[in-house]
C-alpha cells in the first residue's frame, strides 16, 4: 500500500480518548473509582427516559425516523421554535461537523478561542479550512479581538457559551454589541452545551437571535441532551437556527443520523422536567459546597456557570492528576490547555464530592502543596 494522506489530515492530532474506567482500575490496581473528568451528569439518566429507551429496543429492526418528527414536535413546543429551525445530531458534536461541512471550504477561515472546546478546530482541519485561534482574555472570549479579526474570508465563529473549560458566560449586552460589529455573511455559533446550568439571574434569551435579521450576521445555538439531561452515552444534541441555515445542514447529513433509541430517550427526558430540575439544584448545591471546601484546602476555585469548574491547585496539575488517579478519582489536568497549575472537575454526587475532597487533600500533601 502506498498510503497518501492529505496534509490537512496528517496534521490532525486525534481527540485524546479517555481509557475505560475498568482498564484504568486494572492498570492502577484500584477499584470503585469515580470519574469527574467529562462534565457528565452523575445523577442520570432519568428513569422515565430509561423506560422509554427500553421500550424502543423492540423496534430496533426498523430504521429510525430520519426527520426526528416526534422529538422535533416536543422540542418545538418546549422551546417555542418552529420545527424547521431545529436540526438534530449524533451529539451536538455532529451539528458542529455539519456546520463546517456546509459552510467551510479550502479558502475559508473559522475563528475560535483557546482554550475552548477542541472539536471546532478539528472539523475545520478536516475540510482544509484555516483556523484562526485567539487566546481568551483572562477567562473569557476576547470578543473585541474576534470582531476585529472577522473578514470576508471568515465563515464561522465558534463561541462556547459558557466556555469549556473556564465556565464563563458572555453577557447579553456584550453579545449584542459583538453581533452588531460582524459582517452579515458570518455565522456565529453559540455552543450552549452547558446553558442549562447558568444561574437564573444571569440567564438571557439567545434563541430569539437565531431568527434572520436583515443587516446582521447569522446565529446558531447548539444544545445537547448529554449534560443536564444525563444522556451523554446516547449521543443526541441539536442546533437551533434560521430555516435557511437548517436547509443547508440537512443537505450534508446522513438520512438516519440520529438513532431510534436516542430519539425516544431524548423525548422522554424532555418530558421528565422533575429530573431536570433536580439535576440543576443538586449540581448548584454541589458546586457551592466544593468551591467552598477547595478554598479551605488552600486552592483557588474559579466561578463557573456550568457543571464543572477550574481549580488553581498551586502545584503541578499533571502530578496532582496522577496522584488523584492512584486514589481512584479521575479529574482533568489543564496543563495542555495552558493552565499548568489548574485542574478541572465536574460536579459529582454528594458522595463523589466528598471522596474528591478527601483525595484532593491527600494528593496536595503528596505534591508538596500543603
Ligand atoms: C462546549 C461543548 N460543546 C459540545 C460538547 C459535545 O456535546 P455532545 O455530547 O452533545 O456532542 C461538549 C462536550 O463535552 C462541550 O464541552
Amino acid at each position: 500500500m502506498n498510503l497518501q494522506v492529505p496534509n490537512n489530515i496528517s496534521e490532525i492530532t486525534p481527540y485524546p480518548p479517555g481509557k475505560p474506567i475498568e482498564e484504568l482500575e486494572r492498570e492502577y490496581g484500584i477499584s470503585g473509582s469515580i470519574k469527574l473528568a467529562s462534565n457528565e451528569n452523575p445523577f442520570g439518566p432519568s428513569p422515565v427516559a430509561l423506560s422509554a429507551m427500553q421500550s424502543a429496543l423492540e423496534k430496533l429492526h426498523r430504521y429510525p425516523d430520519g426527520s426526528c418528527y416526534y422529538l422535533s414536535e416536543s422540542l418545538s413546543a418546549h422551546l417555542g421554535v418552529d420545527q424547521a429551525q431545529i436540526v438534530f445530531g449524533n451529539g451536538s458534536n455532529e451539528i458542529i461537523e455539519f456546520l463546517v461541512k456546509a459552510f467551510v471550504t479550502e479558502n475559508d477561515e473559522v475563528i475560535t478561542s483557546h482554550p475552548s472546546f477542541l472539536m471546532y478546530q478539528k472539523f475545520v482541519q478536516v475540510r482544509g479550512g484555516t483556523n484562526q485561534v485567539l487566546p481568551l482574555k483572562g477567562m473569557a472570549h476576547d470578543l473585541e479581538k474576534i470582531a476585529v479579526l472577522a473578514s470576508a474570508r471568515t465563515k464561522l465563529i465558534f463561541l462556547d457559551n459558557p466556555n469549556n473549560p473556564t465556565g464563563t458566560l458572555i453577557s447579553a449586552d456584550q453579545l449584542e454589541l459583538f453581533l452588531s460589529r460582524l459582517p452579515e455573511h458570518v455565522i456565529v455559533v453559540l455552543d450552549e452545551a452547558y446553558i442549562d446550568f447558568v444561574e437564573d439571574d444571569k440567564k438571557y434569551d439567545t434563541i430569539s437571535l437565531i431568527n434572520d435579521v436583515a443587516g446582521r450576521c447569522g446565529v446558531v445555538c447548539l444544545r445537547t441532551f448529554s449534560k443536564a439531561y444525563g444522556l451523554a452515552g446516547l449521543r443526541i444534541g441539536y442546533g437551533l437556527m434560521s430555516k435557511d441555515i437548517a436547509a443547508c445542514l440537512h443537505k450534508v447529513r446522513q438520512p438516519f443520523n440520529v438513532n431510534l433509541v436516542a430519539q425516544e430517550g431524548a423525548r422522554a427526558a424532555l418530558a421528565d422536567q422533575a429530573f431536570y430540575v433536580k439535576t440543576l439544584k443538586m449540581t448548584a448545591d454541589g458546586k457551592r459546597y466544593l468551591m467552598c471546601e477547595v478554598e479551605k484546602l488552600g486552592c483557588t476555585a474559579y466561578p463557573s456557570q456550568t457543571n464543572f469548574f477550574l481549580i488553581d491547585v498551586k502545584t503541578d496539575a499533571t502530578s496532582l492528576y496522577e496522584e488523584m488517579l492512584l486514589k481512584g478519582v479521575i479529574i482533568r489536568s489543564m496543563k495542555a490547555y495552558g493552565f499548568p497549575q489548574f485542574i478541572r472537575i465536574s460536579i459529582g454526587t454528594d458522595q463523589e464530592n466528598r471522596r474528591f475532597l478527601d483525595c484532593l487533600q491527600g494528593a496536595l500533601q503528596e505534591c508538596g502543596n500543603v
